[in-house]
């Protein structure tokens, strides 16, 4: 059976990516126009390619503590090459980290109203992907400025009005003013730009792997080997300890 393909192709020597030659696109498109071009077939418009830009920037860094930072950095500090940590990173992303894009989208650009959307995860006790944060318990400033650099950029509003309207239903249902975070407001915003759902986990990863790859450059740098947790950050809650003499 073949493998078939619409994103590119190697025609006399020259690869073409989604019609237009590579090497046409070198120096004229910006990284983020050609990631446009590889995921949607065709040029961003201009207030479409500030607006991906944003998006990426807001996913690039968020600190030491959060698990794929982290966990990369372990990866490194036991004696592995770059794309193994690198790997480690990504792996440690889930539902939980970075991956509620995803979800949030799902539902963003289902049929579903956002009582019925709001309803369905408060009977199931599921947190609903988009909402809450660690840090940020009132607004997360991420969300506001994505969503002003949207307004700015004249962007259609239909995801974004929809993820408010989630915001104020959660807050009317659970009586918690649950804040829409950074992973709601990218799923927001990458759905009025015409992504799909599914680009959700990938749209994280795209936007985290700089942050990512200077954690483990870093690591690399200025750390000495073999990364340990300090006893004073495990609690022993197992059998108590006694002598045995096995015979
Ligand atoms: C990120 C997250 C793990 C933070 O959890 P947390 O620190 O326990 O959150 P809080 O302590 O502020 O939660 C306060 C209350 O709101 C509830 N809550 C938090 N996030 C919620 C959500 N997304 N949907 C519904 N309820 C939520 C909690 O269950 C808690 O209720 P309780 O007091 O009755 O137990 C959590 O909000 C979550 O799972 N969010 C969905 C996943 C997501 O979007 N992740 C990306 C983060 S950038």
């Amino acid at each position: 059976m073949k493998w078939r393909t619409a994103i590119s192709v190697q025609k006399d020597g020259e690869l073409y990516m989604r019609g237009v030659r590579l090497v046409d696109l070198i120096g004229k498109a910006s990284f983020v126009e050609a990631i446009f071009l590889a995921l949607q077939g065709r040029f961003p418009k201009k207030n479409e390619t500030k607006m991906l830009d944003a998006v990426f920037v807001s996913l690039i860094e968020h600190g030491i503590e959060v698990p794929s930072a982290f966990v990369a950095r372990s990866v490194a500090s036991t004696g592995n090459s770059a794309n193994a940590a690198i790997a480690a990173g990504v792996l440690a992303m889930g539902d939980f980290h970075g991956g509620a894009i995803e979800g949030a989208a799902r539902y963003l650009q289902s049929k579903e109203t956002p009582r019925g959307i709001v309803a369905q995860a408060l009977k199931n006790k599921e947190h609903l992907p988009g909402f809450g944060h660690k840090v940020y318990k009132t607004e997360d400033p991420r969300t506001h400025a994505l969503f002003e650099k949207a307004r700015e950029l004249k962007l259609p509003q239909t995801y974004i009005m929809r993820a408010r309207a989630i915001e104020r239903e959660l807050k009317r249902a659970s009586g918690n003013g649950i804040p829409l975070n950074i992973d709601g407001a990218v799923a927001a915003v990458m759905s009025e730009l015409g992504f799909g759902w599914r680009l959700g986990k990938p749209f994280f990863i795209l936007g985290r792997l700089p942050g990512l790859i200077a954690h483990i450059e870093e690591e690399y740098q200025n750390e000495k080997p073999y990364r340990r947790l300090d006893s004073e950050d495990v609690e022993y809650v197992g059998l108590p300890i006694k002598k045995h003499n096995h015979k």
